[in-house]
């Protein structure tokens, strides 16, 4: 039987077989990526090197990334949409292009030493051309070549056939996609590959990406060419398994079983979404970024599935904590595969907890208000919910719930009229990082990341050599840098911080790019926090003069001149043991 772990052995066999270098799964956080707050695709951590910059394993890459996409949150609960998978990938730096891409896609697919899946039943899509690039005949010839019959080569538009950032700059390019006719009868005359009712199953994306969208909206072209697939594990197996969605595969059978086992009142979507909840929850938590639940950014994320996975709990008639106990199934599943869910078993269990329990009291207090309004006015207007929603973080789908079985409406739109007013500056705020994204490398984002360099070594020097990084984000207007310390940094330590920094600008000193293994990089001293079993072969390491050596993946600027005036903005606490400062360059 085709399981998840013999598909991803498979694939990535493959591709070693065709000169590919398999690298490690990138964190589910984006280092230095201002535009997205999960790694969404494979290509995301790798937007350096589509851009042009020499990658340190070679030309040819393939790997197994995890993912988190929130957009269609909503969806989940259907056959196939999930907010964390997996994804198969290959790239192609600059090396081969659409004969090989499609050729090995194909390969893969229908040879019978690989996935050996029915030609007959296989379908692709090509992108049709407008304005701004033309018709991609030449993929469609490839696959004729190969033995895909012309009818079953659909051309389709851009908001089909093209990969890359929505309304952002960035690498992208046509792509072409391949489906498998599960058999289903067409939903309609017009019922092709890419319609949603269920016939075609979307199993490969290939993107070659040529063009680099920018600031003004042109398609220029990149100084090479790139190929960027994705396969998504979890929808693959369920097609390759002949199931009819991707919680009936072993990837979740096991913890859709745990929640049954608890749940009082059965329902198969509510389940489908605690389930899809907490195994993003767990990777989150378990990720070396340290996220943890809160208001903001990755955090607020965070917070939003644990609470959305309680509801439905509630709505399964669970009554008391539970969350954790899925959580506990979800790293016995996978964490033999994902060393860092068990390694930070404690600390996720703990946090899954505690974030249940707060919300718990939440829900209560809400459930408790929401009767006490009611036996006033006999029903809940939309701002009553609104203010329930507000006051008590009590959700305005369980105020529509227990409305309704009280027999009364509540007027969503008017909640939402409501909630808008009051949301959108917030929300204007952050909705750009909601969307797939990417990384924004224009200067000055360039310049913060050289500095959060400095940062480091200058809040080692002060503080000991017990700093380490623990995450990093960078804006445009700021840099932010979270760091293990016991405790606050005083005013004169940031002070002296600020200075070591300054001084280092003033100095003029260049950075040093250097290729080597990760082995050669710890001996010369450089910092390298990586979890071995996810260590690169090949690393980077940047080096300014004797003030700072680390593996990263750049970019960075030519000199420290560059810079301009260090200034630190705020220090505060993130978590037990871990501080952040906030900083910007004047
Ligand atoms: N980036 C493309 C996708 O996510 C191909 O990997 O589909």
């Amino acid at each position: 039987m085709w399981t998840a772990k013999k598909l991803v052995k498979a694939y990535l066999d493959f591709f070693r077989e065709k000169g590919h270098a398999i690298i490690p799964s990138a964190s589910l956080i984006p280092e230095h990526d201002p535009t997205v707050l999960f790694t969404a695709a494979g290509m995301h951590p790798l937007v350096p090197y589509l851009l042009g910059q020499p990658h340190p394993e070679g030309k040819r890459l393939a790997n197994n990334q995890k993912c988190i996409r929130t957009g269609d949150i909503d969806e989940v609960g259907d056959a196939s949409h999930l907010t964390f998978f997996f994804m198969l990938g290959n790239w192609s730096l600059g090396d081969y292009f659409k004969k090989e891409a499609i050729e090995w896609s194909y390969e893969f697919l229908t040879s019978k030493k690989w996935l050996g899946l029915d030609k007959n039943k296989i379908s692709v899509t090509c992108f049709k051309g407008d304005k701004d690039v033309s018709k991609d005949e030449e993929s469609a010839k490839i696959w004729e070549s190969i033995g895909i019959p012309k009818e079953l080569i659909y051309f389709l538009p851009k908001k089909d056939n093209w990969w890359g950032p929505a309304g952002k700059t960035g690498p992208c390019g046509p792509d072409t996609e391949m489906f498998y006719d599960t058999g289903k009868k067409k939903c309609g005359r017009d019922c092709k590959p890419g319609c949603n009712c269920g016939k075609y199953f979307e199993i490969w994306n290939d993107v070659f990406m040529q063009y680099n969208k920018t600031v003004a909206g042109k398609f220029e072209k990149l100084t090479q060419r790139n190929v960027d697939t994705g396969m998504g594990v979890e929808r693959t197996v369920a097609m390759l398994q002949g199931k009819g969605n991707v919680y009936e595969t072993e990837m979740f059978t096991l913890i859709m079983k745990k929640i049954n086992e608890v749940a009082k009142e059965p329902n198969e979507k509510s389940t489908r979404i605690v389930a899809d909840h907490l195994r993003a929850v767990v990777f989150v938590l378990a990720d070396e970024k340290g996220i943890v639940p809160s208001n903001v950014e990755q955090g607020y994320i965070l917070r939003r599935l644990i609470r959305r996975a309680v509801r439905h709990g509630r709505l399964l008639g669970i009554e008391g904590s539970f969350c954790k106990k899925i959580a506990k199934k979800v790293v016995e599943i996978y964490g033999d595969e994902w060393p860092e869910l068990k390694k930070n078993s404690v600390h996720l269990l703990k946090e899954i907890e505690a974030e249940e329990e707060k919300f718990a009291k939440v829900l209560g207090l809400g459930v408790k208000m929401f009767e006490k309004i009611f036996k006033k006015q006999g029903k809940i207007s939309a701002n009553d919910a609104f203010l329930l929603y507000q006051s008590y973080g009590f959700p305005l789908e369980m105020t529509v719930e227990i409305a309704k079985e009280k027999g009364f409406e509540v007027d969503k739109s008017a909640f939402e009229k409501e909630f808008e007013k009051h949301q959108s500056l917030s929300r204007k705020a952050t909705a750009g990082k909601f969307k797939s994204g990417l990384a924004d490398n224009s200067e000055i984002t360039v310049r913060m990341h050289t500095a959060t360099h400095l940062l480091h070594a200058a809040l080692r020097k002060v503080l000991g050599k017990h700093v380490q990084q623990k995450g990093s984000n960078i804006t445009p207007e700021r840099l932010r840098f979270d760091f293990v310390n016991p405790e606050k940094v005083s005013k004169e330590q940031l002070e002296e911080v600020e200075k070591i920094v300054n001084a280092a600008i003033k100095a003029k000193i260049p950075v040093e790019q250097k290729e080597e293994s990760l082995e050669e990089a710890k001996k010369e001293g450089a910092l390298a926090f990586f979890d071995a079993k996810y260590a690169p072969e090949k690393v980077y390491v940047y080096t300014i003069g004797n003030i700072s050596k680390e593996v990263c993946a750049g970019p960075h600027v030519k000199n420290t001149s560059e810079l301009g005036k260090f200034k630190i903005k705020k220090e505060e606490s993130v978590s037990a043991g871990v501080r952040r400062i906030k900083a910007v360059l004047e």
